[in-house]
C-alpha cells in the first residue's frame, strides 16, 4: 500500500529500507518519503520503527542457524 502518496513510497519500500539496516533519514533521501507535505511521516516510522524491530530480533535466530 502507498503510506506517503506525495513521493509514491509504499509500505514495502520502507520494510526493505529498514530491514537493510538504513536510517529513516536515508529513506527519506532516497524516497522523498514524509518530506514533501509530511502527512505520512507517523506511519512511515512506525512501519519503519517494526521492521527495524523485527530485524533486531531475527539477528540471534539467524546467528544460531
Ligand atoms: S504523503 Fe508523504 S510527504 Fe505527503
Amino acid at each position: 500500500m502507498y503510506v506517503c502518496i506525495c513521493n509514491a513510497v509504499t509500505d514495502r519500500t520502507i520494510r526493505e529500507a529498514a530491514a537493510s539496516g538504513h536510517s529513516f533519514a536515508d529513506l527519506r533521501r532516497r524516497t522523498g518519503c514524509s518530506d514533501c507535505c509530511g502527512s505520512c511521516e507517523d506511519m512511515a516510522r512506525e512501519i519503519f520503527e517494526e521492521a527495524r524491530a523485527a530485524r533486531t530480533l531475527d539477528l540471534p535466530l539467524l546467528a544460531a542457524a
